[in-house]
């Protein structure tokens, strides 16, 4: 449904270290915005934060780990207290999957995945979203990701917290509509990051972090439920649960990958 677009003056990101978050940071911080920025490396962090700063808007850095939840919801209550959020972006994910020499991943690494990517995300939302109940104003965003509609044969895991978000969120955006606050679920395909670097494969439609971020805040200022992209690979994925699995595993040959480990 189209909406006026809400002003966003205090914002939290999570996963604003680096790559699509730290793009959002960039492309929100402007004089009146007061930015809150969440990732685990407090170095990161810092220069994201001083370029928001050198940019007007001012920003609360808070260095945890989106599985502390008593840290991450301390955090969060305490600036929605200073500075009342009306735009959430849980946006803090990590993939792993598929190793060079061809082993599929363990469940530690299944569990690690789920855990920041869906639960994460869910701990992040559920202290941001009383306050934005009782005001009566406020967007989520939560970034899932292509692999939500179309499973990648790589990433299991991945996949599968990314299509528990999109299930989450479009639940959510239902459940609280007529509330005034909004929930969107981005779908973005490859986009350039340190998650992309550490995917050893194709990547076709690659775009950069900056455009992802125009494109993830424009839908949001639109209320789009779902702000899937590029436009191509948005509809091919939507289509997949349609087409024949024997033909679907041979048109993403090209795509498989493996993933080089980082310190997730
Ligand atoms: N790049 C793509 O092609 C693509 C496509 C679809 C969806 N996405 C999604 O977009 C989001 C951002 O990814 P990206 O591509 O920008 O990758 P990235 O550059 O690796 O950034 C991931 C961010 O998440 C943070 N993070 C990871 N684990 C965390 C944890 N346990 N606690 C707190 N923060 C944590 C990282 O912070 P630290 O490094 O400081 O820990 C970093 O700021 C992810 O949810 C990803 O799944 C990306």
């Amino acid at each position: 449904m189209a909406a006026a677009a809400l002003v966003f003056r205090n914002i939290v990101i999570t996963g604003a270290s680096s790559g699509i978050g730290a793009a959002l940071a960039r492309h929100y911080a402007a004089p009146g915005v007061t930015l809150g920025l969440v990732g685990r490396d407090a170095g990161r962090l810092c220069a994201v934060a001083a370029e928001a700063r050198a940019a007007g808007a001012a920003a609360v850095e808070g260095a945890l780990d989106v599985r502390d939840r008593v840290a991450l919801t301390a955090f969060l209550i305490g600036f929605d207290a200073e500075h009342p959020v009306d735009l959430l972006i849980a946006n803090a994910g990590v993939l792993d999957g598929r190793r060079a020499d061809g082993s599929i991943e363990d469940a530690d690494a299944a569990r690690r995945v789920i855990e920041i990517n869906l639960l994460g995300a869910t701990d992040t939302l559920h202290a941001v979203l009383p306050g934005m109940r009782a005001r009566g104003w406020g967007h989520i965003a939560l970034v899932s990701s292509l692999a939500a509609l179309s499973p990648v044969t790589d990433a299991p895991a991945y996949s599968a917290s990314k299509a528990g978000l999109l299930s989450y969120g479009k639940a959510l955006r239902a459940a609280l509509a007529g509330e005034g606050v909004r929930v969107s679920v981005v779908c973005p395909g490859y986009v350039v990051s340190a998650m992309t670097d550490s995917h050893i494969g194709h990547q076709p439609g690659k775009i950069s972090a900056d455009a992802a971020a125009r494109l993830i805040a424009a839908g949001i200022a639109r209320n789009k439920a779902v702000i899937g992209f590029p436009r191509v690979l948005y509809a091919l994925a939507m289509i997949t649960p349609f087409v024949p699995e024997a033909i679907n595993r041979v048109a993403t040959r090209g795509i498989r990958f493996h993933v080089v480990p980082r310190d997730l």
